[in-house]
């Protein structure tokens, strides 16, 4: 097997997206291993899930720089000092500069809980409620520094019931997100996936059509 691709994880907060790359990332034929994990919020969940699995872990606090391109060469010079070459956004709430988006251009994922380009941004769920949509779910596509856009690597689609609430429509959502990630992460480490035009292609024919959907399709309608 070709060398792992080093990667590296920014977060914020509950972290139960890195615990799902943590998880997959220990099977032996995993193409990606994380070695650093940044946090910009101290004494966030998602350190203890990373110091768990002996991952080298971070703070870097944006509120102790004057400039977002301050805080982010200090990003930079960690993510350097790890040699990443390819991060992962799992709930990171900071917007990223042109510039920092730029130097990870295509080498940079994020996940998002809806189908996108429907529903970016913050309180995701409660909008999919307000439009009754029936169906939403969740992304993983290749950071732009316009916020929720990007390439698209994969998609899962999730059911809407009728008696969900914000945090029952969140919980199934999130069932979905800890596949999907995982997967996507492996197409794009292994080389599985590239951009072309700011579209997404699969290398192999299977490799550019993965949908998931939960629950799964009935065979008959
Ligand atoms: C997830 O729903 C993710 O899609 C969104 O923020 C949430 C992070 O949750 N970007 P967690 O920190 O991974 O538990």
């Amino acid at each position: 097997m070709t060398a792992k691709k080093r990667v590296g994880v920014l977060i914020s907060g509950r972290g139960s997206n890195l615990q799902a790359l943590i998880d997959a990332s220990q099977a032996p034929d995993y193409p990606a291993e994380l070695v650093l994990m940044i946090s910009n919020v101290l004494g966030a969940k998602g350190l203890d899930r990373a110091a768990e699995a002996d991952i080298r872990t971070c703070v870097i606090d944006h509120k102790n720089f004057g400039s977002r391109e301050d805080f982010e060469a200090e990003m930079e010079t960690a993510l350097n000092e790890a040699s990443v070459e390819l991060l992962c956004n799992a709930g990171f709430m900071r917007i990223l500069t042109e510039g920092f988006v730029t130097h990870w251009l295509n080498r940079h994922i994020n996940i998002h809980p809806s189908l996108l380009p429907a529903f970016k941004g913050l309180h995701t769920h409660k909008r999919v409620l307000d439009t009754g949509a029936k169906i939403t779910g969740c992304t993983v596509h290749f950071v732009r520094a316009a916020m929720d856009d990007g390439p698209i690597v994969v998609q899962a689609a999730v059911t809407v019931s009728p008696d969900d609430t914000e945090d029952s429509l969140a919980a199934r959502v999130l069932e979905a997100e800890y596949k999907l990630y995982p997967h996507a992460l492996k197409l794009v480490a292994a080389g599985e996936v590239r951009v072309e035009g700011e579209h997404v292609v699969g290398m192999t024919p299977e490799a550019g059509q993965t949908v998931l959907f939960s629950p799964p399709l009935p065979d008959t309608l």
